[in-house]
């Protein structure tokens, strides 16, 4: 795992763009999957400004969201597809039959995961996996629990979770819907390289947990310690937690000069 220790939330979102856009700019028909939260609005921010001197850039990617509200369809504006339109597809131009996202609305959740992860298995899986972190340390939204699922499923959401969404809803949690559709740990971890980022003191604890903690389903993203190319970008407040041993080992990226 790769610490990258960056002095504020705009310069990790920047330097997690950078890495993405340098990557498609390798490989064109790259495979990425994709996040949502308060996070990911400036690291899609930081792409747009790529792709403005960059127009063809994000042309030729495929997208896999990670997960999605049940109950919303695309036309609601506090679904994760909506957020994704306004952020990402429309501003990167990316065509919408590259875009793979989970429906909240399918009659059969069930036949409707199994469909995803077929379309994962179908794109050779995702090249480059993008994630925020939960305050409780669940990525996508695999919830802490006493064991994860391996593949895209259904999920509770727990009240933090609900809390933590309830921005998109105009801060009314009882907007918030009560399930979801996650990615399990088992397709996020079969990525070729995954880069998360968690900025602000409200992921202290989950970072420490995340990096230095023992492996196990009560913080899911203890899981990425498994993996073999993990990046985790964060700013200084998100990395407070952190032991000297984590600290020393990390890349500390200089703070851009003023434009
Ligand atoms: C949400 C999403 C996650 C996201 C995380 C962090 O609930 N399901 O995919 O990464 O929580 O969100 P935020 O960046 O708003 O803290």
């Amino acid at each position: 795992m790769t610490i990258t220790l960056c002095s504020h939330d705009t310069d990790a979102a920047r330097v997690a763009a950078e890495r993405v856009a340098l990557e498609v700019h390798t490989r064109p028909a790259l495979v990425l999957g994709l996040p949502t939260g308060r996070t990911s609005v400036p690291f899609y921010r930081h792409l747009a400004l790529i792709r403005a001197t960059d127009p063809c850039r994000f042309e030729r990617v495929a997208t896999f969201n990670l997960d999605e509200f049940v109950g919303l369809g695309p036309a609601h504006p506090g679904s994760y597809r909506a957020f994704m339109d306004e952020r990402c597809f429309r501003p990167l131009g990316i065509g919408m039959s590259r875009v793979h996202f989970l429906d909240g609305l399918a009659a059969d959740l069930q036949a409707e995961c199994e469909r995803y992860e077929d379309e994962v298995e179908r794109a050779g899986g995702t090249d480059i996996q993008v994630l925020g972190l939960g305050t409780n340390g669940h990525i996508g939204f695999n919830e802490p629990s006493d064991a994860l699922r391996a593949r895209t499923h259904r999920v509770t959401l727990r009240p933090e979770t609900r809390q933590a969404n309830a921005w998109l809803f105009g801060g009314d949690l009882r907007q918030v819907p009560r399930e979801a559709l996650s990615m399990g740990m088992g397709t996020i971890l079969r990525a070729r390289a995954i880069i998360l980022i968690a900025t602000s003191t409200a992921k202290r604890e989950a970072v420490t947990a995340l990096v230095e903690g023992p492996i196990t389903p009560r913080v899911p993203a203890s899981f990425l310690q498994l993996h073999a190319d993990v990046e985790v970008i964060l700013d200084e407040r998100a990395a407070a937690g952190l032991g000297q041993r984590s600290l020393h080992a990390s890349r500390r990226v200089p703070v851009e000069p003023p434009t």
